[in-house]
């Protein structure tokens, strides 16, 4: 089969502030519990055995693209697929999310993060990018999960509120937090060349929980890190999205690590967003995913703030603030993608 030809894709330009034919949109978790013919194949258990299945999770990747007609899929994985694939004793708990054994806690644990070999760790990642590509009409993105976003599940055990731990062992152990990190940026550019080198047009470093940090302790402690794995990965001239929640404050810092585009949650509105990140940085994002469950009229009103917040930028990928949430009403996302779809692009 020839593979489809992406030098056209709204997406990719947007990313890079190119003119492009189309707003470009997709929306994260747009695979997922929302879906009914997800849940008809998602089957029961942890969603790491699913992932584990390259025809099923190319399937559940292809299933958002073919009834929404977005302008990007996202693999169908998780960011914790490259340690549970060393073998660091985590699993994702329907409901719940990442959960692990026996936490990160001491200089010892440091052993127990190998670094990734993707084509023995990950190869059911690598079968899933590579008939994906064959496949898509659209850009495939590839994804890792930031070190601290990681690190947070490593060092709590459990997705926490407050990040007790994972913070107290930054603020009294140096060494060791620097040392986790810089395993965890290892680990993120293994997974992420891996992906793109079987065809990912796209990386996308999700820092989800970034924003429980206040902007000096994420330059000091995080910062580093994430520019490790931007610098580990820009070589591989793809577009490179940072993305985190409740990120309001630490937008430049986000871009200043090295993202060709930053996302955006609901919290800030785009054009404030704008004036906090440097010129040649794309923005995406932000609707907030409650408002889709209001109904269309609701999600028609924001997502016409947001393109008028963006006021023509061409620096402008449409998405949630945050994650498709289950509760979604499918319809609802299929009428936007339309309406997105007739509406005037950037020209700026
Ligand atoms: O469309 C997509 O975005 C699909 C791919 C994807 C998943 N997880 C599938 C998934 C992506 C990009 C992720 C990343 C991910 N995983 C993040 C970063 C994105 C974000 O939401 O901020 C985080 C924090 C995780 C960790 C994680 N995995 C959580 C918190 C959960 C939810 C647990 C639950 O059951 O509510 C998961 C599980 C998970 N990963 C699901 C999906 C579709 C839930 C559904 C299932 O188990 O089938």
């Amino acid at each position: 089969m020839p593979v489809p030809d992406l030098t056209e894709s709204p997406f990719l330009a947007a990313c890079r502030s190119l003119p492009h034919d189309r707003i470009p949109v997709w929306f994260m978790r747009q695979a997922g519990r929302s879906l009914p013919e997800y849940r008809a194949v998602r089957g029961t258990g942890s969603i790491l055995q699913a992932i584990a299945q390259p025809d099923l999770a190319t399937e559940i990747t292809l299933q958002p693209v073919r009834r929404y007609g977005t302008d990007a899929a996202i693999l169908y994985s998780d960011i914790v697929t490259p340690v549970h694939a060393i073998g660091f004793g985590v699993d994702i708990v329907p409901g719940v999310g990442p959960v692990v054994e026996h936490p990160f806690r001491t200089t010892a644990d440091l052993d127990r993060l190998r670094p990734l070999d993707p084509e023995a760790d990950t190869p059911y990642v690598l079968a899933t990018v590579r008939n994906l590509v064959a496949e898509l009409p659209v850009p495939l993105i590839a994804f890792a999960g930031a070190p601290f976003t990681v690190a947070s599940y490593l060092v709590e055990g459990r997705p926490s509120r407050t990040y007790t731990n994972v913070k107290t062992l930054m603020l009294t152990d140096e060494p060791l937090w620097f040392a986790l990190m810089d395993r965890l940026a290892d680990l993120a550019i293994a997974s992420l060349r891996s992906q793109v080198e079987a065809g990912a047009s796209a990386i996308q470093l999700f820092d989800s929980w970034a924003g429980a940090l206040a902007p000096a302790h994420y330059e000091r402690y995080v910062a580093p890190a994430s520019r490790k794995v931007f610098d580990g990965v820009c070589d591989l001239n793809v577009p490179l999205i940072h993305f985190g929640v409740h990120t309001g404050e630490l937008l430049g810092a986000m871009a200043d690590v090295g993202a060709d585009m930053v996302g955006v949650d609901w919290r800030t509105p785009l054009d404030v967003a704008r004036t906090r990140v440097p010129d040649r940085c794309a923005l995406q994002g932000n609707l907030d995913p409650a408002v889709v469950i209001a109904g269309w009229e609701p999600t028609r009103e924001a997502a016409a703030d947001v393109l008028r917040r963006n006021a023509g930028h061409l620096g402008h990928v449409f998405n949630l603030g945050h994650g498709v949430l289950p509760e979604t009403d499918p319809g609802v996302l299929e009428q936007l993608v339309a309406w997105l779809h007739e509406q005037p692009t950037g020209t700026r």
